[in-house]
């Protein structure tokens, strides 16, 4: 099998750079068995994913959107990281300094090892009081409906299409952005307006940038290279090819 690589000057680049930011969506979990946004597989009952993200579903009706998160929590349970998570978490120890921002809610980034990290979209093991906002941890014996603390409904903790994200988080990410020597954008279509901005910012700041993805993206123009394929495959043999093979 033919794995696509960089030419050896942007490689020793990639080696040499101090800051390398990774930001990635739902295709870096595909190859755990988790099911992406717009592929095929992104359909639960019928539903489309962007008719139950919503805070207009969950007021409708919130045990259906309940439904559809305990379903896919559990996927990610049994889902384990692959080699393109644990090849991101291993990176941190090579560049003085690595960066994750990832859309993902999987968990499967913390589960492979990786601290740097921003989870812009959320968490799908954290419930989020819908008064209160209070935090917690979403235990494996079971799921509360209500607030521990003043008894309203729990919310999943993601951010939903239409809802803001959280200011200060993404000041933090767009900082990581723009000071970047290294993009790299792994298996999203870029279809989310502010993590493609933010891969767009660092782009505009002169960053090399390289898209790992099987398909092309409205990125794919901008970037400096495409390296198309799986990033469980493509990820661990770019890293040797940086790192190890010297
Ligand atoms: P999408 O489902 O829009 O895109 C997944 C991308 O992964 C596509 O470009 C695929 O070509 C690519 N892909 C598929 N298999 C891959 C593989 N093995 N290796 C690498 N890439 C692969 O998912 P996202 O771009 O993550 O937001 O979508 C962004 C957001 O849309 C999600 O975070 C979610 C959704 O609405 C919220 O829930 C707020
Ligand atoms: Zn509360």
């Amino acid at each position: 099998m033919n794995i696509p690589s960089l030419p050896p000057a942007a490689l020793e680049k990639i080696r040499s750079s101090k800051n390398i930011t990774a930001i990635t969506g739902a295709g870096i979990s595909q190859e755990s068995g988790i099911p992406t946004f717009r592929g095929a597989g992104g359909f639960w009952k019928n539903y489309k994913a962007e008719e139950l993200a919503t805070p207009e579903a969950f007021s409708k009706n919130p045990n259906l959107v309940w439904e559809w998160y305990d379903w896919r929590r559990d996927l990610c349970l049994k889902a384990e990281p692959n080699p393109g998570h644990l090849t991101l978490a291993k990176w941190e120890s090579h560049a003085t300094s690595f960066h994750l921002i990832t859309q993902n809610v999987d968990g499967l980034h913390v589960r492979a090892g990786s601290k740097q990290l921003k989870q812009i979209h959320g968490n799908i093991f954290t419930t989020r009081c819908t008064k209160c906002e209070d935090l917690r941890p979403i235990e494996t014996s079971g799921r509360d409906s209500f607030c521990r603390k003043c008894d309203s409904p729990l919310r999943p903790h993601i951010l939903w299409f239409g809802e803001m994200y959280d200011t200060t988080l993404l000041q933090s990410c767009y900082e990581i952005a723009s000071r970047s020597e290294v993009i790299l954008i792994i298996g999203t279509s870029a279809n989310v307006s502010v993590p493609a901005s933010m891969a767009e910012e660092a782009i505009r700041r002169g960053a090399l940038s390289i898209e790992i993805n099987p398909e092309t993206t409205s990125l794919s123009g901008s970037v400096d290279y495409c390296l198309q394929g799986k990033s469980g495959e493509i990820l661990p043999k770019f890293f040797y090819d940086i790192y190890e093979s010297k």
